[in-house]
């Protein structure tokens, strides 16, 4: 059976005490995001049932969330989930050049995760970062204004980040 550790348990605590009671539904958002960071950045259906049994709603009303929202992973993710926004601003500028170049490089369609469990390509819609299109999303970081060469110093980057710590994301 899984828990949240007592940190994350008291985090969810206090998002639920924001809201007033009969409206603990409000928290899931705010709730999967801890579970998600929780349980290593994807949201299994039994990750899904805990958050239902804690805020006392339905499972199906936490997956239809969980499945609405794109930033919110139903399947396993890499250390590195690299999300690439392809809204217009950033496909006018690109992006759809930045999508095939990760593809080549790290030799996964969009969707998938290396063999090595290192990086997640997936697409987004507009992260808000338009000025600086074409862009793209890696863990907390935004990464803007990217070039081909950008791409690839980037991914240099992660895999020697990875190389000092197992914590990417
Ligand atoms: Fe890419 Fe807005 S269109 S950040």
């Amino acid at each position: 059976e899984i828990k949240f550790s007592e940190k994350s348990l008291a985090l969810v605590n206090k998002i639920i005490k924001r809201y007033p009671e009969g409206r603990q539904k409000s928290a899931l958002l705010p709730i999967l995001h801890v579970a998600q960071a929780e349980f290593d950045g994807w949201l299994s259906p039994a990750v899904m049932d805990l958050v239902a049994s804690i805020l006392k709603i339905k499972p199906i009303e936490v997956y239809e969330v969980a499945s609405f929202y794109s930033m919110y992973n139903l399947e396993p993710v890499g250390k590195c989930l690299i999300e690439v926004c392809q809204t217009g601003p950033c496909w006018l500028r690109g992006s759809d050049d930045i999508v095939e170049h990760l593809q080549n490089k790290l030799n996964i369609k969009v969707g998938e995760t290396t063999a090595d469990g290192m990086f997640t390509l997936k697409t987004v819609e507009c992260l808000g970062s338009c000025g600086t299109a074409p862009m793209l999303q890696c863990g907390a970081k935004f990464h803007e204004n990217l070039t081909t060469e950008k791409v690839d110093a980037l991914v240099e980057d992660l895999r020697s980040a990875n190389a000092r710590s197992s914590y990417m994301r």
